[in-house]
């Protein structure tokens, strides 16, 4: 008889592995981050400097973060089957991108909203306090960058007409030789995670809020431009003066 054993289902995957679970759990979102202004612009092919510019900022000021939290738990066992600095990392793209950009002053040019802020803070405190929920944001960034971000990339390039590499570092990963087997493997790798049914709750809660710091970053950006008379595409009665970066 039943003495004393487990309930039948403890140890099976009867709700999927994780990386089902997980785009399972952001396919919504997924869905009103690309149809964000910023990333409405961007697939139309319409990313100006401007926009692009503010974005890379805020993406240093994330991957910083990011990185720096990944880094500091590299042998945790949540991180380390999806730790992949050499073919990931992107705060040295990103550096190389703004110093394009922005010029060899780069640094003291760097201005990020407060939704860019927020959504570091918290990455740093996961790093801290709870690191078996990096996954859900390295997830969100990294298997985005290496899925639509292909095709953003091509798009930023020719919206800005920029010649060869520069300034484009950000989309490239030269060690990933193939994007698609590369998130296989990585799927494989946060699948063989082990977490209680709580921690792949929290994981999954967090990948949403993932999202959602995403968007709201793009959302500030735009909020951000929309002040600026450099962004006007289509300048609607939408100019006013105030200049972008404000003086300091
Ligand atoms: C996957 C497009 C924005 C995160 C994908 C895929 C496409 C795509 C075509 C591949 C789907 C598949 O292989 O099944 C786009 C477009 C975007 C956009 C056109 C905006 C213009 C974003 C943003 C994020 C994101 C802002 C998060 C910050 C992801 C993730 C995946 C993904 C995590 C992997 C899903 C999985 O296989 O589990 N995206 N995306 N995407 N995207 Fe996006």
């Amino acid at each position: 008889t039943k003495v004393e054993s487990k309930p039948q289902t403890a140890n099976h995957t009867v709700v999927g592995d994780l990386s089902e679970q997980i785009k399972a759990a952001t396919q919504e979102t997924h869905v009103r981050a690309e149809n964000t202004d910023l990333m409405t612009s961007f697939q139309k092919g319409q990313i100006t400097r401007t926009q692009y510019k503010v974005l890379l900022c805020s993406l240093y000021e994330i991957y910083t973060a990011l990185e720096e939290a990944l880094d500091r738990n590299s042998s945790h066992p949540a991180v380390a089957p999806i730790y992949f600095p050499q073919e990931l990392d992107r705060t040295e793209a990103l550096e190389r991108d703004l110093e394009f950009f922005l010029g060899s002053q780069w640094r003291s040019k760097v201005i990020v909203p407060a939704a860019t802020h927020r959504y570091a803070q918290r990455l740093r405190e996961i790093g801290k306090v709870k690191p078996e929920l990096l996954v859900a944001h390295a997830y969100t960034r990294y298997l985005g960058d290496l899925s639509g971000g292909q095709v953003l990339g091509k798009l930023a390039q020719k919206a800005m007409e920029l010649e060869g590499k520069d300034g484009l570092a950000f989309f490239s990963f030269p060690g990933v030789s193939s994007a698609n087997r590369f998130k296989q493997l990585y799927r494989s790798r946060m699948n063989s995670i082990e977490l209680s049914e709580e921690q792949r709750r929290e994981v999954l809660q967090e990948a949403v809020d993932a999202f959602n710091f995403n968007i709201q970053v793009f959302d500030d950006l735009q909020k951000m431009l929309s002040v600026t008379s450099e962004s006007a595409e289509k300048p609607k009665g939408t100019s006013r003066s105030t200049p972008f970066p404000p003086p300091s």
